[in-house]
């Protein structure tokens, strides 16, 4: 039995999802009973209903499991605790194998989500436990957010440089090599980058989606002011808000990009290009 930690988003849903076609038992951890259908629907097959911040919570999690995927929620304050009181229950509960849902370049101070799974990554060491940390790249599916826009604007809008580079990895390949990790021997001990298979820049990626959706799509910078603005209207914690002006920031002057030579190896075949996910999508409707 594997517990996965925030299961109910969408990398829960989706680690769930490959673990369910490997034929592997899971227990997902939710936060609201409204969640119990969709982790159902992902195929989990016992579910844990409570606050991740509350150790008498992660305790009751880890009884009887052998493996633990842990997914913090994003933008999370108290990534560094949750992490830390989940390594020590699991560390009772004599847990075969802490695998870690990080991200890539968690060295980046400038990006504190990123600083704080730097943390945790240390106190995993520290541990003891038999360890696997995964550190994706910025989601493909995170373009979905901008779908409406993308398709009845036919405007692509971010607010961070066209010129900045991203290595977007499908969630779907993370997915899998969660499961590859969690079910095949030999990655005790490992750290694997993520990056999707092409550091393209939001001018490509624009231009990609008007290909692939057959109408024009032109790239368009939102003023960080006028993000904010929206951000606060739709409800956005404060602490969410700081820490995504960060991270603009940093994608604006750097980019994020990697190199795809490890997600290749791990998954024994060609990683996801962003025109075949797009492709899904528009098939999908
Ligand atoms: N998006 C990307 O491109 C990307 C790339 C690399 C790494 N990551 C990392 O992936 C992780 C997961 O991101 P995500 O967008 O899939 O997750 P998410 O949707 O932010 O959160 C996952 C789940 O955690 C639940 N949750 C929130 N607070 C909780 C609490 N106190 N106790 C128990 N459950 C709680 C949420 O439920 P509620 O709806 O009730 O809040 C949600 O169902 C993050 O750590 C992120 O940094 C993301």
């Amino acid at each position: 039995m594997i517990l996965v930690t925030g299961a109910a988003g969408k990398t829960g849903r989706a680690v769930i999802r490959a673990l369910a076609r490997r034929g592997v038992y899971t227990r997902a951890l939710i936060h609201r009973e409204a969640q119990i259908a969709v982790v159902q629907k992902a195929g989990a097959t016992e579910i844990i209903m409570g606050d991740m911040t509350d150790p008498d919570v992660l305790a009751r999690a880890v009884e009887g499991i052998d493996a633990v995927y842990h997914i913090c929620p994003n933008m999370h304050p108290e990534e560094e605790k949750i992490g830390a009181n989940l390594l020590e229950v699991a560390h009772v509960a004599k847990v075969q194998h802490f695998v870690y849902h990080s991200v890539l370049h968690p060295q980046t101070e400038d990006m504190p989500h990123h600083w704080h799974k730097l943390r945790v990554e240390e106190r995993i060491f520290k541990s003891g436990l038999p360890f696997t940390i995964l550190q994706p790249a910025a989601y493909m599916q995170n373009l979905l957010a901008y779908w409406p826009e993308i398709v009845g604007e036919g405007v692509y809008r971010v607010p961070y440089s066209g010129e900045a580079r991203m290595s977007l990895v499908d969630l779907d390949d993370v997915a899998e090599v969660a499961a590859i990790v969690l079910t095949e021997p030999g990655h005790v001990g490992a750290i694997y980058e993520l990056a999707g298979p092409e550091p393209l820049t939001q001018y490509d990626i624009a231009n990609i989606l008007g290909e692939v959706i057959g109408q024009r799509v032109r790239f368009e910078m939102l003023p960080l002011e006028q993000w904010e603005h929206t951000a606060l209207q739709r409800g956005l914690s404060e602490y969410a808000i700081e820490t995504l002006k960060h991270m603009f920031r940093y994608y604006d002057a750097y980019g994020f990009w990697g190199n795809a030579n490890v997600l290749k190896w791990l998954l024994g075949r060609e990683p996801t290009r962003l025109a075949d996910f797009v492709r899904k999508v528009r098939d999908e409707g």
